[in-house]
């Protein structure tokens, strides 16, 4: 089968970890024997895009993506656009209007990478978080120049949104990966000590799925105690489900914990399989290394690994970490972590192993 996959390397470092993993899948599906291939189509948006055009993509840029199997992104920013302008205007564009609401951060320790974590040998520990990816604090609701006070005496809101049906289904589907998983535990995390709406609702509904999961345990975390238990007690977790906000700081800490930002995959799902997919490496577009070939493609390989999933191409998956385990622990190491390799240098170990 052909899997169509637009990818959208966008900014930064996005271009060259997308390339890196272009280069990974297609020398997997050439040694398929012909089982599998991917057709890939690039479109160029970004802040470059924005440069000529003053749009991230195209008005109609989701129509173009909607058959896709799946969506493989870089990164998005660059400093001659605000953060937010770019951000909202291709990859949150993308993930809220392909109900994309399911973000799945896996936390992954890699041999031959010094976690700040233990000296010793972390790769013991996995754990993944899960990130509700449509709503909470993300929502994009609020305004600025409130009440007609103008600058000076600015007042701005940002109202985080919290549904019944968006909290219990990323609630729910965290319950279901637990199942798949050894250790079947989910841990909720809220600050509903402080924030006594949208976050108690959250609690509430954790409270009353969890009886459908009898074999699954549970517990229910404040966000400030589960950033510390992250370093303390990691060997706790296995499914961590938060909202948008806290989920993307304790993923972005999971990752630096497993010894760079550079190592972390993501997949931002949409479980029903109504819309594409996306897969791409947690971390942002690293304007202060981009363009010098030593971006680490650990965590764009490893969102990969992520899509092959999402094919239901396991044994692939599997045999793509164990390549880039096998590449980290013979000590081809990106400057993020300690090692002097070149993207391409990681690369060509990478694919030394699957042939291997
Ligand atoms: P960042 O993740 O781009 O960089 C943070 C630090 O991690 C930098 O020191 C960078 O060099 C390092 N780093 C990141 N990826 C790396 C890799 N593959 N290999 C080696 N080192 C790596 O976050 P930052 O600096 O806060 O944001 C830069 C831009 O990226 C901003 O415009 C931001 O809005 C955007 N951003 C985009 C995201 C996305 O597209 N999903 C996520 C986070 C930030
Ligand atoms: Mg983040």
């Amino acid at each position: 089968r052909t899997f169509r996959i637009a990818a959208i390397p966008a900014d930064g470092v996005g271009p060259e970890v997308v390339a890196a993993g272009r280069t990974v899948l297609d020398a997997l599906a050439a040694r398929s024997g012909g089982a599998f291939a991917f057709d890939w189509t690039e479109f160029p948006w970004g802040c470059g895009y924005y440069e000529k055009t003053g749009l991230m993509m195209p008005e109609d840029g989701l129509d173009e993506l909607a058959d896709y199997d799946a969506l493989y992104f870089g990164a998005v920013g660059w400093p001659s656009v605000p953060d937010h302008v770019s951000l909202w205007g291709l990859r949150l564009r993308i993930c809220q209007n392909f109900d994309q609401w399911a973000n799945v951060r896996p936390v992954r320790f890699h041999p031959g990478v010094v976690s700040p974590l233990r000296a010793a040998d972390s790769t013991e520990l996995d754990w993944v978080v899960v990130r509700e990816n449509s709503e909470g604090e993300y929502a994009g609701l609020g305004g600025r120049n409130l009440a007609g006070r103008g600058p000076g005496n600015e007042v701005a809101l940002q109202t985080a949104l919290f549904t019944e049906r968006g909290c219990e289904r990323i609630l729910r589907f965290a319950f279901d990966l637990a199942r798949t998983r050894s250790e079947q535990k989910v841990s909720s995390v809220t600050k509903s000590n402080a924030q006594q709406y949208g976050m108690v609702l959250w609690d509430e509904l954790f409270a009353r799925v969890a009886p459908d999961y009898p074999d699954v345990a549970t517990e229910s975390v404040l966000v400030d105690a589960m950033s510390a238990k992250f370093v303390l007690h990691p060997e706790d977790l296995s499914v961590v489900v938060a909202s948008n906000l806290n989920a993307d700081i304790l993923s972005d800490l999971g990752s630096a914990l497993a010894g760079s930002l550079g190592l972390a995959a993501s997949a931002n799902l949409n479980p029903e399989r109504r819309f594409p997919s996306m897969f791409e490496p947690v971390h942002g577009s690293a304007p202060d290394i981009a363009g010098r070939g030593v971006a680490n493609p650990i965590g764009a390989l490893g969102s990969a690994a992520l899509m092959l999933d999402h094919f239901d191409l396991p044994a692939e998956a599997a045999r793509l970490r164990a390549a880039l385990d096998a590449t980290t622990a013979a000590g081809v190491l990106t400057p993020d972590v300690g090692g002097s390799a070149g993207t391409d240098d990681v690369v060509g170990a990478v694919l030394d192993h699957l042939a291997g």
